[in-house]
């Protein structure tokens, strides 16, 4: 009982923040899978469906990150552009969005058009295409995904960063949001865990041991040789037993805790 009464003050509490968010910057981005099971989740086998990332623990990851003026965000499947929004507001030289649904590209558009007043990127742009038919910038500095797609599809769009890495090598941050594929990407040796965030606001208890999680990836060249080299940016607080707990794999949430201290 008083379990079912806090999930829905939570749930309501969620649903504010979406409404806070578009009410500041007059845009409708918010979307909702409409019976949230997994299949429904799924355009294709292996192509996500449109979901809003949450405002508040997204822009904490990226503030995080203390990106300026010389920064490129790139949202792999952006959807209407909540997250191009959020960076947006961030003083960065570019914030792209790449969606292949027609439809919401118009959303995400129309979205950028009406929050205009509020944005401090030089500029930010969205473009119909599928990631498959995307060639990779390498001027990008932080590429962001929401569970965007799974399976081959993120295999050869990360292989693609990594490439674009290797001829431009960089300070390159992968920040990823309920992170399915962590364990593929922990396997091929090319990234560093450097932060890890609730995924919901408000955060619960024990967030890091599930899926709900945003966890922020540096690309290096290769973990065993640069590791103790790579400058992971100072914060005032770093939340060590996630960071732990993500830095190894965890068969697709939850099944290894390499966090024992708990
Ligand atoms: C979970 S939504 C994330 C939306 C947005 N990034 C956010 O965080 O609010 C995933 C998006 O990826 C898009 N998508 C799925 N597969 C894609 C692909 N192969 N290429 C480009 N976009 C894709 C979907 O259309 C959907 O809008």
């Amino acid at each position: 009982m008083i379990y079912n009464l806090l999930m829905s003050l939570l749930g309501r509490l969620e649903t504010s923040q979406q409404r806070v968010f578009e009410w500041r910057l007059g845009v409708a981005t918010g979307a909702e899978i409409s019976n949230g099971s997994s299949e429904d989740a799924l355009i294709s086998d292996e192509n996500s469906r449109y979901q809003a990332c949450q405002w508040l623990p997204t822009r904490r990851v990226l503030r995080d990150l203390r990106p300026g003026s010389s920064d490129v965000l790139v949202d792999l499947g952006c959807g209407k552009g909540q997250i191009l929004l959020i960076a947006a507001m961030l003083p960065l030289e570019r914030v792209v969005g790449i969606d292949l649904d027609e439809e919401l590209v118009s959303s995400a558009r129309r979205n950028i058009e009406l929050a205009q007043p509020h944005l401090k990127a030089r500029t930010v742009e969205c473009l119909v295409r599928n990631i498959l038919d995307y060639p990779f910038d390498d001027d990008s500095t932080i590429v962001f995904m929401f569970n965007p797609f799974i399976g081959d599809t993120f295999h050869t769009a990360v292989s693609r960063i990594f490439e674009s890495y290797d001829r431009g090598p960089r300070t390159l941050h992968i920040v990823y949001c309920f992170p399915w594929e962590h364990d593929w990407l922990i396997a091929t040796g090319r990234v560093i865990v450097d932060n890890v965030r609730p995924f919901l606001w408000p955060t619960r208890p024990w967030w890091w041991r599930g899926g709900s999680v945003i966890v922020s990836y540096l690309v290096v060249d290769d973990v065993e040789k640069r590791h103790n080299e790579v400058q992971i940016p100072r914060r005032l607080f770093r939340p060590q037993r996630a960071i732990r707990r993500w830095s190894g794999t965890n068969e697709n949430f939850g099944v290894v805790d390499h966090d024992t201290s708990q």
